[in-house]
């Protein structure tokens, strides 16, 4: 992954950065980038959640390396943004991920997978510097698997509805694909397709509400947990080095795919994932919180919520070397202690 030549000179165009995955792909490509030799980082993102300390930061300590530019992808033009023409990598993971936002934004989350999509592949289709595009899709382009799909290939179709709370998330993923292929098809481009399946760890804000991140700030914070399910529905946890470690490989892989990126074991409950945070809160910090349950006063909180979610990666393992590493219960401890830290501000 280090291998020079790929990189060399490189600029690398990056949507979404001010995100979760941002905030790990921004400093791995600024902290390596004398040793990878990249030319130039551009950071767009419409901020629509602020701007996040930490990336201010990293403009100031990477004046010449960073480019961070307040950017829609919905509707901004990428002509005007300076070194556009000259990337050689783009990583397109500008979306609202998060449940609870995307439901509150179906037409923004529509909008940044479709639309958004669609103006960059416009824009890079014919460039000649380019080595590789990489869609963030997701592990909801499965929507609820048939039990006999799980772990779930990246040749199952799916079982997803194209009406209800999740469908502007779930369906724009999956045109966002369809779309990924027909320019793949039609212009030769470099396209990869990412399915991540739950990233959890350091980077994740607070007040994302995403699983991982309220468990986490509920320890932090000294809070009881509160779940809003019965508990039940069980996923795999994929910690985000490791996931990145994924996203990466499929960036450098440089000709049309897709994969499953994420953990393929354990497929824990979430009451077992909570149960999870509270020890290791319990034992690096005497947390003394309580984990209860209570129905959401929304009707449509659990709505199209899939049962089960567990990844095959053997496509990952075989054709990108992808191997994940950190087991749960040690990446709970981290991201713990990620948000302990004095210097934490995201
Ligand atoms: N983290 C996961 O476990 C996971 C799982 C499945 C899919 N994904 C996908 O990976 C990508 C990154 O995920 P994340 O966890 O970092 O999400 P995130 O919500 O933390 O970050 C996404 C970023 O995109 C930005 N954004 C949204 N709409 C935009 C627009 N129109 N123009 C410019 N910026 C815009 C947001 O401001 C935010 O900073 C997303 O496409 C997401 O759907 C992530």
């Amino acid at each position: 992954m280090g291998n020079r030549p790929a990189w060399d000179g490189g600029i690398l165009l990056v949507t979404g950065c001010a995100g979760f995955l941002g905030f790990y792909l921004i400093q791995y490509f600024l902290h390596y980038a004398e040793q990878l030799g990249i030319r130039k980082v551009i950071g767009l993102d419409n901020f629509l959640f602020g701007k996040p300390s930490w990336l201010l930061q990293l403009t100031e300590t990477y004046p010449n390396l960073l480019s961070l530019r307040a950017f829609d992808v919905s509707r901004d033009r990428i002509e005007e943004v300076d070194g556009a023409r000259d990337v050689r990598y783009v990583i397109h993971g500008a979306s609202i991920a998060s449940p609870t936002f995307y439901r509150r934004y179906p037409l923004a989350t529509i909008d940044a997978n479709i639309w958004g999509l669609r103006r960059l592949l416009d824009f890079y289709h014919d460039s000649k510097q380019l080595r590789g595009f990489l869609f963030f899709s997701s592990s909801e382009v499965y929507g609820e698997p048939d039990p006999r799909f799980i772990p779930t290939p990246e040749e199952y179709r799916g079982n997803v509805a194209c009406l209800g709370p999740r469908a502007c998330y779930d369906e724009s993923k999956r045109f966002g694909e369809t779309l990924s292929y027909v320019f793949a098809q039609t212009y030769d481009m470099p396209v990869i397709i990412a399915r991540p399946f739950n990233n959890y760890g350091p980077g994740m804000r607070p007040d994302d509400r995403r699983l991982p991140a309220d468990l986490a700030e509920a320890v932090v914070s000294g809070r009881d947990i509160t779940l809003f399910s019965d508990g039940s529905p069980t996923r795999t946890y994929c910690y985000v080095s490791d996931a990145v470690v994924g996203y990466l490989l499929c960036l450098l892989h440089g000709k049309y795919n897709y994969f499953n990126i994420g953990a393929d074991m354990p497929e824990l409950s979430v009451r077992e994932l909570a149960e999870l945070y509270r020890v290791a809160g319990a034992e690096a910090r005497g947390y003394a919180g309580k984990v209860h349950y209570e129905t959401s006063r929304d009707p449509e909180y659990l709505a199209h919520n899939p049962n089960r979610r567990c990844p095959d990666i053997r496509k990952a393992r075989r054709e990108l070397g992808y191997d994940p590493q950190i087991d749960v219960e040690h990446g709970v401890r981290r991201h713990l202690q990620f948000l302990g830290s004095a210097q934490t501000s995201i």
